[in-house]
């Protein structure tokens, strides 16, 4: 059993979204990942780290989610700034329960226990959700749900899984930073970084916490082994 990361699989199997448009390191992504995935095993669990499938709804989603499906092991996802399908929990529980997919759970609100581990998790906030008009409102309850996330871990070490990058290079988010803190996460995952802002990405350990980027073209579309 190993725990596993990635974020931003960027998948358009019903919309038909071409990935290589951002550059040849997405030349035939999705075989890349499915090839990468393919030496995971059942009793695996690979945590995804939003900006999963291109589809505005669930019509729009369906091929990607079956494609997820079909890869080997658990897949625990979180939303990204681009998943537009995202809905209610119980909204996309019985989505997924009517086509048959049985390897996908959600990670909003709420944690999932990994051994003696929980892994916590949220969108998260980056400096473009002020560009693009967002308020502190939306940071206030993307912390509000970090928060409510890093409390059901209930004493546990923490593994802590964002969209956004919490920390960039010229950035800081302090709101996200100091929950990171107070609740002593060991490690925290993030992904959104694309291309040549990955030359900008902060990894390593600042403060108390190890951070570490898994956007799928960073990672070559192999999701990165966190734990056996
Ligand atoms: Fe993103
Ligand atoms: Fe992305």
């Amino acid at each position: 059993m190993a725990l596993y990361a990635i974020g931003d699989l960027h998948l358009s199997l019903t919309t038909n979204k071409p990935m290589d448009i951002f550059g040849p390191g997405w030349t035939d992504h999705v075989r890349r990942l499915e090839e990468a995935f393919s030496r995971l095993e059942e009793e695996d669990l690979t945590v995804l780290c939003g900006d999963t499938s291109w589809g505005i709804d669930f019509a729009g989603s369906l091929e990607d989610f079956r494609f997820i499906d079909r890869l080997p092991g658990k897949k625990l996802i979180l939303k990204g700034n681009h998943d537009y399908w995202w809905n209610t929990a119980a909204k996309m529980k019985k989505f997924f329960a009517d086509n048959a997919i049985t390897t996908i759970d959600i990670l909003h609100n709420n944690c999932r226990f990994y051994g003696e581990y929980a892994l916590c998790g949220t969108r998260g906030w980056f400096y473009e959700e002020e560009q693009s008009g967002h308020n502190e409102k939306v940071l206030h309850r993307e912390v509000g749900r970090l928060e409510t996330s890093l409390k059901a871990a209930e004493g546990r070490p923490i593994l802590a899984f964002l969209h956004y990058p919490p920390l960039y290079t010229g950035y800081r988010c302090p709101e996200i930073l100091q929950k990171l803190e107070e609740y002593q996460v060991r490690r925290c995952f993030y992904g959104h970084l694309h291309g040549p802002t990955h030359r900008r990405a902060i990894e390593g350990t600042v403060g108390s916490v190890d951070y570490r980027l898994v956007s799928a073209d960073y990672l070559q579309f192999v999701p990165k082994k966190i734990l056996d």
